[in-house]
C-alpha cells in the first residue's frame, strides 16, 4: 500500500487486475497466424541502437527527402479554402480523381503506349495507404486458408508475412539475376497440377523491377512469359500475376523495360502494385494499384470495410506535387544520390569482402540492396554466430533466410540483405567493413 508511486508499478498493477478479473483471452485464427514480422524487430531494435551502423532496414535516404517540394505544395493546398476543404474532408473510397488519372497516364507514358492500347482506365486504379495495404486488400479478396501464391525465392518478405497471416501457402520458385525462371515455374505448376492442387494457385507475385531482397530485374522476355504461363495455366481459375513496382523509378543503369501489364493488353490478368514510398516519402504513405475490371468492386467494398479511403490530405497533397512537375526533377536527383551510394557499397564489398573466399555479390542496377551470398557453413541468421558477431563489431544487417517463402525452393541461411539506403559514404564504408570484420570472425568460429 505504501510502495512509492512509479509506473512501472502502476502498469503491473493494472495487468493484474486484468488477468485475475478477465477470462482468458481467444484470438483469432488470423492473429494466430500473424506472427511478428522478423523485420519489424530490427526495425525497431536499429532505432533504439542509434551507435550501430544499420544497414539492415529498407528506409529511405533521409538527406534526400522532399523537404522544400512538399512544404511548397502544402502551402499551394491551402493557399485556398476550397482546396484546403476538400483536403481536410473524407475522400471517396478509390481515392482522389487526379491522382488515379494521373497514375494510369504515367503508367503507359512508362510503358511506351496509350491508356487505350493498354485496356488502362483511372476508374480501374484505388489509392491505398502504401501499397502494403493493396497486397493485404488483394489478400483478403482474392486468397482462402489453403490457396497458394507463387513467388520467387528469395522475395519481399512484408508480403510473405501477409500471406501467413491469412493462411496462404507461398511457395518458392527458383530465380536468378533475370528474375523467376520461367521454367521452374512451369515445373511447379505441373507438380500442382499432378498433386491436384492447381486450383488452389491464386497467383504469382514477381517484384518486378529491383526486386527486395536480391535486385534482381525481370528480364523482358520472362515477362511476357510469366504472363503468358499465368494465362495458360488459369484452367481452374484464374491465375493473377500481382507486379509489385515499388522500384520501379529507382534504376541506376541501363534502360526502364516495359511493365508486365504491358504484356497483358486486356488486362484481366496482371495487378499492378506501386508506391510513392521510394520514389517521393514513406511517411505520406500513399500507394496505388491497377486492377482487372471485375476487382475493382471487391476490391473497394474490403477498403470500405477498412477505412473507406485513404488519407485524403495525402493524396492531395501528391497531387499537387505530381502537378508542379517538380516529382519529375526529385526522383531524377533521387537516382544520383542512390547510385553513388550503390557504388559506394559495391566499392566497399569489393575492399572488405572480395579478399574473403566464398564471399559473392552482383552489383545492383536499382534498387536498395546488395544481396551477399557467404560461405556454406555460415549461418547469417538466428541459429548462427555472424549476426551477433555484427553487432560486436557494430553493424546491423537483415538475415537472407526470411526472405524465402515457406515451401519450395529450399531456405539459404547464408545470405544476407544489405541496404544502402540510409547510410551516408562513409557510414556505408565502415559498415561493409564492420561486417567483413565479423565474417572473418565467423570463419574462424567455425574453423576452430
Ligand atoms: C517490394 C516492396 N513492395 C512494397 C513495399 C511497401 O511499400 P509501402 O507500403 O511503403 O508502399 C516495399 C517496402 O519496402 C517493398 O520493398
Amino acid at each position: 500500500v505504501n510502495e512509492p508511486p512509479s509506473t512501472f508499478l502502476a502498469i503491473r498493477r493494472i495487468h493484474m487486475s486484468l488477468t485475475e478479473n478477465q477470462s482468458p483471452l481467444h484470438l483469432s485464427q488470423r492473429a494466430k497466424w500473424a506472427s511478428e514480422q522478423p523485420i519489424g524487430h530490427l526495425m525497431a531494435s536499429a532505432l533504439a541502437r542509434p551507435e550501430l551502423i544499420s544497414l539492415a532496414a529498407g528506409f529511405v535516404d533521409p538527406a534526400t527527402l522532399p523537404i522544400d517540394i512538399t512544404r511548397q505544395a502544402f502551402e499551394a493546398m491551402m493557399s485556398s479554402d476550397a482546396e484546403a476543404k476538400t483536403a481536410l474532408q473524407y475522400g471517396s473510397t478509390l481515392g482522389d480523381t487526379q491522382l488515379r488519372t494521373a497514375l494510369v497516364e504515367s503508367l503507359a507514358q512508362a510503358d511506351g503506349r496509350t491508356c487505350e492500347e493498354m485496356s488502362l482506365s483511372a476508374d480501374q486504379v484505388i489509392i491505398t495507404a502504401g501499397s502494403n495495404q493493396l497486397l493485404h486488400l488483394l489478400g483478403d479478396v482474392l486468397f482462402d486458408p489453403g490457396d497458394i501464391v507463387l513467388c520467387a525465392a528469395p522475395t519481399y518478405v512484408v508480403f510473405l508475412g501477409v500471406l501467413t497471416s491469412l493462411g496462404v501457402r507461398s511457395v518458392g520458385i527458383e530465380t536468378d539475376s533475370a528474375g523467376i525462371v520461367p521454367e521452374s515455374l512451369e515445373e511447379t505448376l505441373k507438380q500442382l497440377e499432378q498433386a491436384g492442387e492447381l486450383g488452389r494457385v491464386k497467383a504469382i507475385y514477381a517484384v518486378s523491377y529491383s526486386d527486395n531482397p536480391t535486385s534482381a530485374t525481370l528480364s523482358v522476355d520472362r515477362r511476357s512469359r510469366l504472363v503468358q504461363l499465368a494465362q495458360q495455366w488459369s484452367r481452374e481459375g484464374r491465375i493473377h500475376v500481382i507486379e509489385d513496382v515499388a522500384y520501379r523509378e529507382l534504376r541506376y543503369e541501363g534502360s526502364d523495360l516495359p511493365s508486365m501489364r504491358s504484356f497483358d493488353s486486356e488486362g484481366h490478368t496482371v495487378i499492378v502494385a506501386g508506391t510513392f514510398s521510394k520514389s517521393y516519402s514513406p511517411g505520406i504513405r500513399v500507394g496505388w494499384g491497377i486492377l482487372p475490371p471485375d476487382l475493382v468492386v471487391p476490391v473497394v467494398n474490403q477498403k470500405g470495410n477498412v477505412d473507406f479511403g485513404s488519407p485524403h490530405f495525402s493524396q492531395r497533397l501528391l497531387a499537387h506535387v505530381l502537378q508542379s512537375g517538380q516529382y519529375t526533377e526529385h526522383v531524377e536527383q533521387l537516382r544520383e544520390s542512390y547510385r553513388t551510394k550503390m557504388e559506394a557499397m559495391v566499392a566497399a564489398a569489393d575492399r572488405y569482402l572480395a579478399p574473403i573466399s566464398g564471399v559473392r555479390w552482383e552489383k545492383p542496377l536499382g534498387g536498395l540492396y546488395v544481396w551477399l551470398e557467404l560461405p556454406k557453413f555460415i549461418e547469417a541468421g538466428p541459429s548462427g554466430k555472424l549476426f551477433d558477431l555484427a553487432v560486436e563489431q557494430g553493424m546491423l544487417y537483415v538475415p537472407g533466410e526470411y526472405f524465402y517463402p515457406s515451401e519450395g525452393e529450399p531456405v539459404r541461411k547464408n545470405r544476407i540483405r544489405l541496404s544502402f539506403g540510409v547510410q551516408s559514404n562513409s557510414g556505408i564504408d565502415a559498415g561493409v567493413a564492420a561486417l567483413g570484420r565479423a565474417i572473418e570472425q565467423a570463419i574462424t568460429v567455425s574453423e576452430c
